[in-house]
C-alpha cells in the first residue's frame, strides 16, 4: 500500500500533516511519499503539477491532496492541479458524505452522500471566447460511458451501505441533450438495482430541499457542477467546510481530499480544522484499501474528540483549540 501525499497550498500544509500523523498510528504499513503541486509550486517550478508529482500519484494509485490556490482569472501556464490530477487518474466518482458530527454547527440526523461525476460536464475545460472577448463560451459534455461508471459506483455504494434511496439530480428539462443523457443512463443503471428506490429531482428543486429538509436525502447522484455545489450545501448541514471529507474513486485509483480550499484567510495560524482531512483519510482506508477497522477507528476518535467539546475556532467554540492540539486529542483517543 503506497500513498502519494500532496499538501498543496495554505492550510494544506497544516491539515494534511495531521492526517499523515494519524495514518501512521492506524495503518503503519502504508508507505507515504511526498510530492509538490499548487500555486506556490507553480511560482517555484513553472508548473502547478510537475511530472514527478503526476508520475508518483499514478504509481501509488492512492493520493491524499490538501488544496491548491487558484486565481479566478486566467494565468498563462496555470491550470487547477487537482482537476488535472482527477482527469489523469480517471477518478470518475466523488463520494462526498455529510454525516452528523457532535458539534453545534451540524444538523442532527443528517446522513447523506453526494456522488458526483468527476471527469466531465462543464469541467472538461472546452472554453473559448468569441466576439473579441465580449462572449465567453464553455462546453458542457456528458457521455454515456462516464455516466454509467459513476452511476454504477453510486448504486453499488448504496447497496453496500444499505442505503434505500438514490436521488438523480439534473436539469434535463432545459439541457435536454447533456443532462437528458445523464438522466436516461442513470435511470437505466438504477433499474439494475430494483431493491433501491430511485427518484429524480431538478437541480433547483434539489437545492430547495437541501436547505428545507436535508433528512429527505439518502444518496444523491449528479453531474460534476451540480455535485460541486450541492455537496458544499450538504457540508453546511454536516457542520461546516472544516468537517467535510471527499474521496474520488476510479478503477484501482483513489484521491482523498477535504472539500474545502486552501483558506488563505487563516493559513499559517495553526487554527484550521483538520477534521475534513482526517475524515477523507478514513474514507480512503475504508473504500479504497478496505481497511474498514482502521477507517472506523479514525472516525470514532474524531467523534469522541468533538463530543468532549474539543473544537477548532470554525466550530464557534468559546475556547477553541489549535490544529495541533486537536490532532493531539484525536491521537490520545486512538
Ligand atoms: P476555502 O474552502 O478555502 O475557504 C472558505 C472559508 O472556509 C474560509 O473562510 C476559510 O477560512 C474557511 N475554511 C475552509 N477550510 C477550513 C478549515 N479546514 N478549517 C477552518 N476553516 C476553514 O474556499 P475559498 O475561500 O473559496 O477559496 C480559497 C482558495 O482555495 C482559492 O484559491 C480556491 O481556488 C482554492 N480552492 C481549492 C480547492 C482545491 O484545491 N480542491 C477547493 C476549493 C477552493
Ligand atoms: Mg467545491
Amino acid at each position: 500500500m503506497e500513498l502519494c501525499v500532496i499538501e498543496g497550498d495554505g492550510i494544506g500544509h497544516e491539515v494534511i500533516p495531521a492526517a499523515v500523523r494519524v495514518l501512521r498510528l492506524v495503518a503503519p504499513d502504508v508507505q507515504v511519499h511526498h510530492a509538490e503541486a499548487g500555486w506556490d509550486c507553480f511560482e517555484k517550478t513553472g508548473s502547478p503539477l510537475p511530472e514527478e508529482a503526476l508520475n508518483l500519484a499514478l504509481r501509488c494509485g492512492a493520493v491524499l491532496f490538501g488544496a491548491a490556490a487558484s486565481p479566478s482569472y486566467p494565468v498563462d501556464g496555470y491550470y487547477v492541479p487537482v482537476v488535472r490530477l482527477r482527469r489523469e487518474l480517471k477518478t470518475y466518482a466523488a463520494l462526498r458524505p455529510a454525516r452528523y458530527l457532535p458539534v453545534p454547527t451540524a444538523r442532527r440526523g443528517v446522513d447523506l452522500i453526494v456522488v458526483r461525476e468527476m471527469t466531465e460536464d462543464l469541467y472538461v475545460g472546452h472554453e473559448h471566447t468569441e466576439d473579441e472577448g465580449r462572449t465567453g463560451v464553455s462546453e458542457k459534455v456528458i457521455t454515456r460511458e462516464a455516466t454509467e461508471n459513476v452511476a454504477h459506483q453510486a448504486y453499488l455504494l448504496a447497496d453496500r451501505e444499505g442505503r434505500s434511496k438514490v436521488t438523480i439530480v439534473h436539469k434535463a428539462s432545459v439541457l435536454v441533450q447533456s443532462d437528458g443523457l445523464f438522466r436516461k443512463v442513470a435511470l437505466e443503471v438504477g433499474a439494475e438495482f430494483p431493491h433501491i428506490t430511485t427518484e429524480e429531482l431538478l437541480v433547483d428543486t434539489a437545492a430547495y430541499w437541501m436547505v428545507k429538509d436535508p433528512l429527505r436525502f439518502d444518496l444523491i447522484l449528479t453531474p460534476n457542477l451540480y455535485g460541486d455545489i450541492l455537496s458544499d450545501m450538504a457540508a453546511a448541514w454536516g457542520g461546516g467546510l472544516g468537517l467535510a471529507p471527499s474521496l474520488s474513486l476510479g478503477d484501482g485509483v483513489a484521491l482523498a481530499e477535504p472539500v474545502h480550499g486552501c483558506a488563505p484567510d487563516i493559513a499559517g495560524k495553526n487554527i484550521a480544522n483538520p477534521t475534513a482531512a482526517l475524515m477523507s483519510l478514513a474514507l480512503l482506508l475504508r473504500y479504497y484499501w478496505h481497511l474498514d477497522a482502521a477507517g472506523v477507528r479514525i472516525e470514532d476518535a474524531v467523534r469522541r474528540t468533538l463530543e468532549d467539546g474539543i473544537y477548532t475556532a470554525d466550530i464557534g467554540a468559546v475556547e477553541p483549540v489549535s490544529t495541533t492540539a486537536f490532532v493531539d486529542a484525536v491521537c490520545d483517543r486512538l
